[in-house]
């Protein structure tokens, strides 16, 4: 079976340089690089007698030239056209070409060696034999291996519900006391599992669900997947954050719980993760690249480059129109990476991007700010339910966020020194009125001092903390490790209870590999500890230099807290109930030296 495998080492997310559209980008066309202004400045006042008339007609060029053209990768928001937007999106994703070869070098050697080690163990024939698949592997693509515990503890359902807690945050919410019940679970079961009853939990505040039903619609791969949604709660004496229960939604729609056989219920929840990992990937692309993709392709349009906020944009988003042109070429494309390993087909993830991008729940952009999203989930803040207990997605991305958003406030407060000044900066109102003709979901219709550390910060957030967080390193390290996180079933979901033998329903040795090396390329071992971590977010001399001295005062605080948290959590380990922020693994995801400061692939 082994022999079968055939690598198309040509499998890179990013191209060689030559696999790039061809249309030539004129050099002073380019955007990175070539700011020569001694100092970023607002627009001059009218009053000043300053002649304004060079930098408005530059960006009238820009203007006329960046235009909105129709979404790619699904339809969210615009795709840049015209001359300027073509050359732009060409040069970002010729520039993210060259960032990776050295990866995809690093994923074809280590298949090579694991290739051969499942070979001379015979391949997988029990569960236990996907061990096999990281034991001194992946030693070039992921040399700090996945995180510790993931492999040894996924039977117990503290990593199952506390991973909704963490590595897809973006996916449950608690239950309101008047909302309806999806479904029931008889009173004997919730008892016995909880000491209470469904009706009990949801009146209290204490019930959270789940809801991935919409994949049942998606065209399929040919391999199998439930359709699953599900029931977490907060125990009722121990406050501990558990699942409850989990409904197939296919075949003879089984309720699945804890109180099933220790196989049904292992079965169960590595359907629902399934689901919940489909769901991650293209709410980041929605949530993620399309909302930064038009706020930025909004202010590219009203600002002058010259404008401090402008550079700010440039910095937190390297290469940003490079990854919509890598996934149509690599990844979601006809027989691409996500047809070889998914339930679903590439053309399925443009289908899920769209749906949880035009709902709002991914392009919306004020509700999603990171307070507001939890609070509209029932997260945080919530005034009816028990508090959660141990939340580290919150205790992580807060720390970052809190530290972005005094960085960003001291920026503004460095160039908008008085209430008015937001009201006279006319490139600034341009921006927000553009978000009617750019169709920015949600965006602020008008702007002040607050409004507008809001939206910066909010742009940062989401291009670091939140794409780490469902993204880049994370993919190998947890997300998507196996055998609890199959990228697709290999037998349709059982009709009945009483499954013997897991082996048939997850990814045969091949498959599982195939899985690992997409995981693999997403991973950036290189940008661990180097001038693209989290904690260099600010740090750019030639940016700093041509801005007002206080930011880059502000950078360094940035960089010594972020080093800080990074050590706190490098420093982190089992407490004595084998647990690590109540997990039963070491989430690593968010450690600002680890992660990178802008979204990559
Ligand atoms: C800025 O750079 C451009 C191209 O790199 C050059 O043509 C121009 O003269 C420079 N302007 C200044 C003020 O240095
Ligand atoms: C502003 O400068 C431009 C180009 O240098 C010139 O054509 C224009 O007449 C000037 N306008 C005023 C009001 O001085
Ligand atoms: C994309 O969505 C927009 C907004 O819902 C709609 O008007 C447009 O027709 C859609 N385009 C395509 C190609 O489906
Ligand atoms: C920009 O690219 C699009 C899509 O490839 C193409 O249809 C359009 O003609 C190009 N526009 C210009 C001005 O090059
Ligand atoms: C609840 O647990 C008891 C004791 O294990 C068992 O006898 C009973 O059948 C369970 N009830 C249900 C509805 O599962
Ligand atoms: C289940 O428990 C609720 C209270 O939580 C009660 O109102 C309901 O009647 C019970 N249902 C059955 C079938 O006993
Ligand atoms: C959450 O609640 C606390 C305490 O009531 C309050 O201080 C804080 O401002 C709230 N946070 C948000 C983002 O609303
Ligand atoms: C794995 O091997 C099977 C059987 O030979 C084949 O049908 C399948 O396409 C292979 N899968 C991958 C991902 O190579
Ligand atoms: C990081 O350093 C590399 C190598 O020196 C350089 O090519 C790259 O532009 C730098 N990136 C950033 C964002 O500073
Ligand atoms: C999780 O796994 C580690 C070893 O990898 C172990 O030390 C720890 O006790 C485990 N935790 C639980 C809750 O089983
Ligand atoms: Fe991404």
């Amino acid at each position: 079976m082994l022999a079968s495998i055939t690598w198309s080492l040509c499998l890179g997310l990013a191209l060689e340089v030559s696999c790039a559209p061809s249309v030539h980008v004129p050099q002073a066309l380019r955007r990175q690089s070539t700011d020569n202004f001694t100092s970023y400045s607002l627009p001059p006042l009218e009053s000043s007698g300053l002649n304004n008339s060079v930098r408005a007609s530059a960006i009238t060029v820009k203007a006329d030239t960046f235009l909105y053209g129709p979404s790619i990768a699904g339809n969210t928001s615009f795709w840049p056209t015209g001359s300027l937007g073509n050359s732009t999106v060409n040069a970002d994703y010729s520039a993210l070409s060259t960032d990776s070869p050295l990866d995809e070098t690093n994923v074809e050697d280590d298949v090579a060696v694991v290739t051969k080690t499942i070979e001379a163990a015979g391949g997988l024939k029990q569960l236990s034999d996907y061990e096999l698949l990281y034991k001194n592997q992946w030693k070039k693509s992921l040399p700090e291996g996945v995180d510790v515990g993931v492999l040894t503890n996924y039977t117990n359902d503290l990593l199952f519900s506390m991973e909704r807690l963490s590595v897809n945050p973006y996916s449950i919410k608690r239950l309101d006391p008047s909302d309806t019940l999806a479904f029931q679970v008889d009173n004997g079961t919730a008892t016995n599992i909880t000491g209470t009853t469904l009706s009990e939990l949801l009146n209290s505040g204490s019930l959270f669900y789940v809801d991935h039903r919409d994949q049942a619609t998606l065209e399929s791969t040919g391999r199998f997947a439930a359709y699953c949604d599900a029931y977490f709660y907060i125990h009722p004496l121990s406050g501990d954050f558990l699942p409850l229960a989990i409904r197939t939604n296919t075949g003879s729609n089984l309720i699945y719980t804890p109180a099933d056989t220790s196989n049904d219920w292992l079965l169960a929840k590595m359907m629902f993760n399934l689901n919940d990992f489909w769901h991650s990937q293209w709410y980041h692309l929605g949530a993620l690249h399309n909302v930064l993709e038009i706020i930025w392709e909004a202010a590219y349009r009203t600002l002058s480059d010259e404008h401090p906020i402008m550079a700010l944009l440039k910095r937190l988003s390297i290469k940003i129109f490079g990854y919509r042109v890598s996934a149509i070429t690599n990844l979601i494309n006809k027989g691409g990476l996500i047809d070889k390993s998914f339930a679903f087909t590439g053309a399925a993830a443009g289908v899920s991007t769209t749906r949880l991008y035009q709902s709002g729940a991914a392009g919306n952009f004020q509700s999603n700010y990171f307070y507001q999203n939890l609070q509209g989930r029932g997260l945080y803040n919530n005034t009816f339910g028990p508090k959660i207990k141990s939340y580290p997605f919150l205790e992580d991305a807060s720390v970052i966020h809190t530290s972005i958003q005094s960085v960003i406030t001291t920026f503004v407060d460095s160039y908008y020194t008085s209430p008015s000044s937001f009201q006279q900066d006319q490139e600034l109102q341009a921006w927000i009125a553009e978000a009617k003709p750019a169709k920015i979901m949600d965006f602020p219709s008008s702007v002040d001092r607050q409004t507008l550390i809001d939206i910066l910060t909010q742009f940062a957030f989401l291009g670091s903390a939140a794409h780490q967080t469902l993204n880049t390193n994370d993919l190998a390290e947890v997300k998507g490790t196996l055998p609890f996180h199959p990228a697709s079933l290999y037998q349709a979901p059982p009709e009945n209870k009483g499954v013997t033998d897991l082996m048939p329903f997850l990814p045969p040795a091949n498959a599982s590999i195939q899985q690992l090396v997409l995981l693999g390329l997403f991973a950036r071992p290189n940008f661990v500890n180097s001038n693209v971590s989290l904690s260099q977010m600010f740090n750019d001399a030639t940016m700093l230099g041509k801005m007002n001295t206080k930011v880059a005062d502000a950078s360094a605080t940035f960089e010594k807290e972020m080093l800080a948290q990074s050590e706190a959590i490098a420093a982190r380990s089992f407490d004595k109930d084998g647990l690590s922020q109540g997990m039963p693994f070491i989430w690593r995801s968010l450690d600002p030296q680890r992660a990178p400061y802008y979204l990559t692939i």
